[in-house]
This record gives structure tokens, C-alpha cells and sequence, in this order.
């Protein structure tokens, strides 16, 4: 099989990576690791705190912009509609606030759907908005035809709302699919990304998402405390943000005049990028992610691919249920699997002290490979499971 990286561009993957040596890492669905040219930025503005001998204000500018170009090439569309949010429930309430389901109206969401999205939703009851939850199993998610019937039968839901990647399952949903049934029935899409971007394109604006947020913790290997919201530009005319502050203003970093008549300020989620912002997560961002659209989402894709189809072609599937969706229309980079002998538990403890990071949700083992890992880191996986009693 032909690799998607060459030899060259994978030693300076792994190179950015110097713990992965020894230990085949697994759990990009809980947190990605920092590579060292984000640690480099987070140490050069720790030092520059420390001394405060430098303007830092150009700098993180400059950073916060390219954040911002990484962000929108990585969700598909345009720059004018992102934002630099601390995590994905922000997002995703400014993103509530911004499509602003009235009383009487109700959101639909999926009931496999992760907690950050259902518990801002479910708080709408306190302006007397509904939740709408719809039943789908548990390795499965929300359909077009199945979304097609609870829009016809309820009218009054105005918004849908869903992981793009379960995070328990790996199921990826068909968001082009869900948009168009959405909007033929004069609702919004809202789009939890971030178990999705950075492991293969998103193409959010063609598909006709509304809103997407996602924190860059996991798949796009940046600290923790930052995410990208984004909204599609029609949008910026028609709605107004929940809220904004001092820094929705573009002060080009000069802050020697702030008095005066009101400057115009940003719209849609950059107007939510309200005060001061995490100087070390935006620079470390910055970093993380422009380096990730330019590998590409789509060869990261390609290689996690082969990787998992490796691990499927390799595993004994008598010994071990595969869980996650194989369609290539919802598979995704996380991997669920169930031991048929034993738990699930004591299965993650017996392959951690062979070296082997993998996380269990919802009772089954997830595994979740991205671009830095080898071939070898499967072949050692697949050994392990075979060894495991
Ligand atoms: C689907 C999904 N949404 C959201 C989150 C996290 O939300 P937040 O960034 O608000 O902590 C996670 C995982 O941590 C997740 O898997």
C-alpha cells in the first residue's frame, strides 16, 4: 500500500511528537498532544510575561488572524464568519442565542448526543423553549428521512442540532443531507464539530451548516481552552450576536485611544470574541492549526483511513464485536469495539501498560488514530487485543 505521507513528512510528524516514541497514542477523541512548534509559542509569550520587556498586543493580532484563516479553510468557508471562542458549549450557546428560537418553539437534538450540546439546549426551557429529543441507536444517529418525519409532524421546531462525529460511536452524520431537510422546513442547522475537524474536510458551507463549533483540543492538537465557532455569512446580515464587548471592535492593536464615538463592530462569532483573549492559546492555536490545513484534512483522512481498515482486516472479529458504523458515508476516525470475553475496562488498564492509549466510553474500548500514527501502532494494538484474556 502506498503511504499518504512520505518517509520525509512523516519523521517531521513524529518529530513534533517526542512522546509518541515508545508509546502508540490512541485517544485523540480525548486530547490531542501539543506539538512542540505550539509549545514553542506558548513558551516564547510565558516569557514575555515574565519580563514584559516587548509589545506582545502585534504579535497575538497577527496570531488571532491566523487562527482565524486556518479555522475557516479547516471548517469550509469563509473567514468573515469565524470566531475564537475558549471551548465548544460556548459556541454552541452563542450559536442558541444567535438563531434565537422563540417561546413555544423547540430545538431537536439526537438522545446519543454528548452533554455539551444537550444541556444548553435543555437550559432554552427557562425562556420556554422545548427540547425535542429524538431516540436513535446507540451506534447509530439522526437520519435525513427520519428528520424529514418528526419536521413534518412538528412544525414548531425551528432548530436542529447535532454532533457531526458521535463522540461514544464514531457515527458520522450526513450533514448536507440534515441541512437540506432542515431548511426545506424553515429551520436552522447548528453543527458540533469537534470530534470531525482536523480528521477530514468539513465542508460546512457548501453543505449548508448554519453554525459549527468545535474546540481544537482533540483532533486539531492545540491547548486546551480555545475552539472555532463559525457562521455562514448570509447570516451576519440577518442575525445579530447575543452579545459582544470591547474587543468585537478591531482595534489594530493599538489601544492608545479608546474614547471617542463608537467604532462598527465585528458581527457573528467574532463579535462574541468579547474581551482579552488567552494570549498563549491563540498563539499555540495559530500554530496547531494552520499546520493542519496545510497537511491537509483530506490526506489525514486518507492515512486514518488505511489505518483503520488495517485493524478491521487484522482484528479477530470473533473475539471482538466492531461497534462503529463501516459505511464509508458515516465512518470516521473513532473506532468502537467490544470485547466478547471480559470488560471493556480492564481491557483499556491491560493494553495501557503495553504502551497503548485508548479511552473507554459507554462501556466499549474507542480507539482513535489520527496523522501521527504508524502502521507499526496498529500491528502493536492488534497483537495486544489478540493477547488480552
Ligand atoms: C461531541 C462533543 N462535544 C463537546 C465536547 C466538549 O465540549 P467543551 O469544549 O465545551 O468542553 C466533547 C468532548 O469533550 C465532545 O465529544
Amino acid at each position: 500500500m502506498t503511504e499518504v505521507f512520505s518517509d520525509l513528512e512523516r519523521s517531521a510528524i513524529r518529530a513534533e511528537f517526542p512522546f509518541l516514541e515508545g508509546r502508540a497514542y490512541l485517544n485523540y477523541a480525548s486530547v490531542g498532544p501539543l506539538p512542540r512548534r505550539a509549545r514553542r509559542q506558548i513558551d516564547a509569550i510565558n516569557d514575555t510575561f515574565e519580563r514584559l520587556d516587548r509589545n506582545f498586543d502585534t504579535e497575538t493580532d497577527a496570531a488571532a488572524r491566523r487562527a482565524r484563516e486556518a479555522s475557516a479553510q479547516l471548517v469550509g468557508g469563509p473567514v468573515a464568519g469565524v470566531g475564537l471562542l475558549p471551548n465548544t458549549s460556548f459556541g454552541l450557546n452563542w450559536a442558541l442565542g444567535f438563531l434565537q428560537p422563540k417561546p413555544g418553539e423547540a430545538v431537536l437534538i439526537s438522545d446519543q448526543e454528548f452533554p455539551a450540546l444537550r444541556y444548553a439546549v435543555l437550559h432554552l426551557q427557562h425562556f420556554g423553549v422545548r427540547t425535542h429529543t429524538v431516540p436513535v441507536p446507540p451506534y447509530g444517529g439522526l437520519t435525513p428521512p427520519d428528520l424529514e418525519m418528526h419536521l413534518s409532524r412538528h412544525p414548531e421546531i425551528k432548530l436542529v442540532a447535532t454532533s457531526w462525529v458521535a463522540f461514544q460511536s464514531g457515527y458520522r452524520c450526513d450533514v448536507e443531507g440534515l441541512a437540506e431537510v432542515t431548511h426545506r422546513h424553515g429551520a436552522h442547522f447548528i453543527l458540533d464539530g469537534i470530534q470531525g475537524i482536523g480528521t477530514r474536510p468539513l465542508l460546512a458551507q457548501s453543505q449548508g451548516v448554519d453554525v459549527v463549533s468545535g474546540a481544537v483540543h482533540k483532533w486539531l492538537c492545540c491547548p486546551v481552552g480555545m475552539a472555532l465557532a463559525w457562521c455562514r455569512p448570509e447570516l451576519l446580515e440577518t442575525h445579530t450576536s447575543p452579545w459582544a464587548g470591547w474587543m468585537a471592535v478591531d482595534w489594530d492593536a493599538d489601544y492608545g485611544q479608546l474614547l471617542g464615538p463608537p467604532r462598527e463592530m465585528n458581527r457573528g462569532p467574532r463579535a462574541a470574541e468579547s474581551g482579552t483573549v488567552n494570549f498563549a492559546g491563540v498563539r499555540a492555536m495559530a500554530e496547531s492549526t494552520s499546520w493542519l490545513a496545510q497537511l491537509g484534512p483530506e490526506r489525514i483522512r486518507r492515512h486514518t483511513e488505511d489505518l483503520v481498515d488495517l485493524l478491521h482486516a487484522q482484528l479477530d472479529l470473533d473475539r471482538y464485536e466492531w461497534l462503529s458504523d463501516r459505511d464509508p458515508a458515516h465512518r470516521s476516525s473513532i473506532v468502537c469495539l467490544r470485547p466478547r470475553h471480559g470488560e471493556a475496562d480492564r481491557l483499556r488498564r491491560f493494553l495501557s501498560e503495553r504502551g497503548l492509549v485508548t479511552s473507554v466510553r459507554e462501556g466499549a474500548l474507542r480507539i482513535s488514530p489520527h496523522f501521527p500514527t504508524e502502521r507499526s501502532d496498529i500491528e502493536h494494538l492488534v497483537q495486544s487485543l489478540h493477547e488480552f484474556e
